[in-house]
Order: C-alpha cells, then structure tokens, then sequence
C-alpha cells in the first residue's frame, strides 16, 4: 500500500520553532523526507486536527544543529524539505555529512547558509534610523529590505548596541520593536512610515563626507560592497553623487596635503566601517574618533580619553565643555579643576589615571558669545559608546568611575539616578569587566547654591577615597 503524504504548514517567514517542532514529531513517527509535502502560509497546522503528543528533542551533531538557523530565514520554498533530508541522512548514520561539501545537498545549503550569513552583515551595516520625538519621547525607526527572512535573527545585533532607545525596524515581511526592555515582532511594515528625515540623518552624511577618500573613488566596488539598492535608506549616501563628481579636484587637493591624510580610508568601507570599524589599538581608535564629524556639528574637535594605557582607575565624565574643546583636553575647565583637586585631597594620582568622556565632542547652544553646554540625549550617547567600549577594552582599568547620570549610560546602558545608584558596581560587558563606581558629576558640584557646595563637595570627596581605596584592594 502506497504510504500517504504528511502535509507541515509552517507560518510565514522563517518558522524556526515550528521547523523544530515538525522536525521531532516527524522523526517520532518515523515518516521519512519523501512523504512530507512542505508548505508556509497560514498558521502551523502540523497533523491535521490531532497534533502529536510533545516529542522529545532531537539529538543532532553541532554542525546540524547550528545550520539549521542559518538556513531556515531563507526565501528558498525547499529550505524546509532539504534541511529535513539533511536531518534523516544524518540520523540514518551519515554523521558526518555536514562535512562533505561536495554532496549536492550540503552545498546547496551551505549556499544557503553563505546567503543569510551576507543578509545578516548587511542589514547590520548599512541599516539606518531615522529620529523622532513624540510628547517628548525619542524613537527611532529605519527601514530595510533584506533579501531573505532575516530580522528576526538580526534584531539581537540592534538589541545590543541600541538597548537604551526605544527602536523600530520596518521591513516588507515583519516588524521589531525594541521599547528598551522586550523585543517584540509585529507585522509587515511600510516605507511610507518612517517618519521624515532629521539631523541625526545630518550627522551620518557629516561622518560620511568625513572619511570619504576621493582617490580610491571606485564606483564598481563600492557598489559590490554597499549594492545601490541599499543606499535610498542611506542618509549618507546623499552625498555620494556629488562626492562622486567632486572626486578629481578632490584627489588634487588630497595630493596637494597628502601629508595630514589618514593613508588607510576607503570609500567602499566608509559606511559599513560605522558599524564595523575594528581597531585594534587605543591609538587607531583615537584616529578613527578624531577624524569622526561631530553628530550635532559645531564642535571644534574631537576630545580623546587622556592618561596611560594600562591606567589603574579611569574615570568617566559626560562630554567636553567649552574649555576642553578649545583645547582638545578633557576635564581642563571649571568641573576638571575640581576634580582634579578632589582627586588629589582623595590620594588619587590624576597623571597616573585615565580620563575620558561618554561622548567625544562639545554640544552647545549659542547665547550671545556665549556657548551654553547641551545634555547629549540617549541617541548620542548610544552613538558613542560603542568607542567608549573599546577605549576601555585597551585601557583596561581595574576600576571604573562613572561621574554622573551620562556616564552611567553610557557604561550600563541604564538610565539611573545617582541618587539611588552611587556607589560600587559590577560592569560586564562585551570583553570589558571591572569594577565600577558610581558618583556625581563635578559640574553638579559647580552649579550647587554656596551653602550646600561645602557639603556635596565632601562627600564627593568622600567618593573618590573610597575608589581609592577600592583600587588598594583590588590591586592587593
Ligand atoms: N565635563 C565632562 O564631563 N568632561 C569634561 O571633559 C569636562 C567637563
């Protein structure tokens, strides 16, 4: 008797835990990849109406059990059917199947699996956001179409670096939401809900415009490594055209000064370097910092981290003020004076520490002759802090302060109050591990009514010697 087809309806996208879950119920009942007809479309409605009882897991080789992630986000309607005859091989005895490329099977999906894997490192590097503000609160929202089903394998890269936003990603199949605590998919969504463009769009073409080398303008790689059709979504690919044109004078002029030029900048890698820059030494960082636009343009220079690599504390304050950007120092104005003076009064030698800020340039507002220091908002912050990272990666203090509500951000991606927060605290993250110490911003001090300075200053002080002595033990 001719055995009968057993029909999977998986839903729409890539359905990874229904995948899963037909996979073992398939396996319990021995049906074998020729009987199965595959399908996506409406809901799992996996055997019919009486779905099987909860089948143990599956127990497949790593190299199985990893692949099947990476091929299931996929647009191939086979995906399913060829990753479930990988599955039967390999449990009929062919362990080692995965590392035959030349099976046809295996290298179609290792195609597959090269195919998601591009997906994946595109989406990651040429997504943009867009800025808006809605009764005061700040939302970003970008736009992307990816070749395959990626975003839900995609979203954890954003989750990571923008965890303190609250962020959108719209894309033709589905939605991710990300409100700073859960991730949540939602349906398809449409271009024409991006909200219009802004100045943090502005900032982008600035960084852009900023490393673009007019002698390496080679239009066919740059299009093989950022495709055009990203480039609509692309805030800094505005520029291109007429960077594109100015090219020649450019080179001239490049020549003319060639000297002060970074050699190593590429025009194909421009943009993807905002995500993907490597380096791989706290001076390489600092170029790359120093030659970046400011996101809220008006500042005149970057203001780098400032004290010896190997530094056993280093602190950490909000963003340069008028003094430092003038002269590309950090903590020499009025709030570095008395830090520097409350440093001393605690035994904590400031030549021998790491000063630096969560974000690199000065923000401020003209009034008059006057340039009054602006709070850089959370998306500022979020922008900086994957250099803050690496920077103390290479420093790599024992101990960490944080000097204020900024500072804390940047470092734990939390908004808290030092109110409740001051004090020590564990930080982990990505290679970075220390302890941490939570206290307030010297400027608070400044900005303090005469009669409480006294007082606030104390016990600021106070602060500083317990990281002092903080740093004894740790050191012991
Ligand atoms: N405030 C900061 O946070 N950093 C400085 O460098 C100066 C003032």
């Amino acid at each position: 008797m001719a055995e009968t087809a057993r029909a999977v309806a998986l839903a729409p996208g890539a359905d990874l835990t229904g995948f899963r879950a037909a996979v073992r119920a398939l396996v319990a009942e021995d049906v074998t990849p020729e009987r199965v007809a595959w399908s996506e479309g409406a809901a799992c409605d996996l055997f019919g109406s009486a779905p099987p009882a909860e089948s143990a897991p599956l127990r497949l080789p790593r190299a199985v059990a990893d692949l099947v992630p990476m091929v299931v986000p996929h647009r191939d309607p086979e995906r399913y059917a060829l990753l479930y005859r990988l599955i039967w091989r390999v449990r009929a005895g062919e362990r080692h199947l995965t590392e035959v490329p030349s099976d046809p099977l295996v290298h179609r999906l290792n195609l597959m699996r090269k195919a998601i894997g591009r997906d994946l490192h595109k989406m990651h590097a040429f997504l943009r956001f867009r800025r808006s503000e809605e009764a005061g609160v700040e939302r970003f929202t970008a736009w992307f179409e990816p070749d395959h089903h990626i975003l839900e394998a995609a979203a954890p890269f954003f989750v990571e670096r923008f965890r303190a936003l609250r962020w959108t990603i719209l894309t033709p199949d589905a939605s991710a939401h990300w409100d700073g605590a859960t991730l949540r998919l939602g349906p398809p969504g449409r271009r024409e809900d991006l909200p219009p463009g802004d100045g943090f769009e502005a900032g982008w073409r600035g960084y852009y415009e900023s490393t673009f080398n007019p002698a390496r303008t080679n239009l066919k790689a740059m299009r093989a490594e950022m495709p055009k059709k990203y480039w609509r979504n692309m805030p800094e690919t505005l520029a291109i055209p007429a960077l594109v044109r100015g090219a020649e004078a450019g080179t001239r002029a490049m020549i003319e000064r060639s000297p002060s030029v970074p050699a190593r900048r590429d025009p194909a890698r421009a943009v993807a370097a905002m995500a993907d820059q490597d380096p791989t030494s706290l001076e390489e960082l600092n170029a790359i910092i120093r030659r970046s636009e400011p996101l809220v343009p008006g500042a005149t220079q970057a203001v780098l981290g400032e004290g010896p690599v190997g530094a056993t504390i280093a602190f950490v304050g909000e963003q340069p003020g008028d003094q430092e950007d003038r002269q590309g120092r950090p903590f020499v104005g009025p709030a570095g004076q008395l830090l520097s003076r409350a440093m001393a009064e605690a035994g904590i030698d400031r030549g021998a520490s790491y000063l630096t800020n969560a974000v690199k340039h000065f923000k401020f507002e003209e009034r008059g002759k006057r340039r009054i220091h602006q709070k850089p908002t959370a998306g500022e912050v979020s922008h900086y802090r994957w250099w803050l990272d690496r920077e103390l990666e290479f420093v790599a203090p024992r101990l960490v302060v944080a000097l204020g509500a900024t500072a804390v951000l940047a470092l734990t991606g939390k908004a808290v109050p030092i109110t409740r927060a001051r004090g020590p605290f564990q930080f982990e993250r990505h290679h970075n591990r220390f302890v941490g110490f939570i206290t307030v911003h010297p400027s608070y001090l400044l900005r303090l009514p005469d009669e409480a300075k006294a007082e606030a200053y104390g016990a600021f002080v106070g602060d500083l010697r317990r990281v002092a002595e903080l740093e004894r033990e740790l050191a012991g």
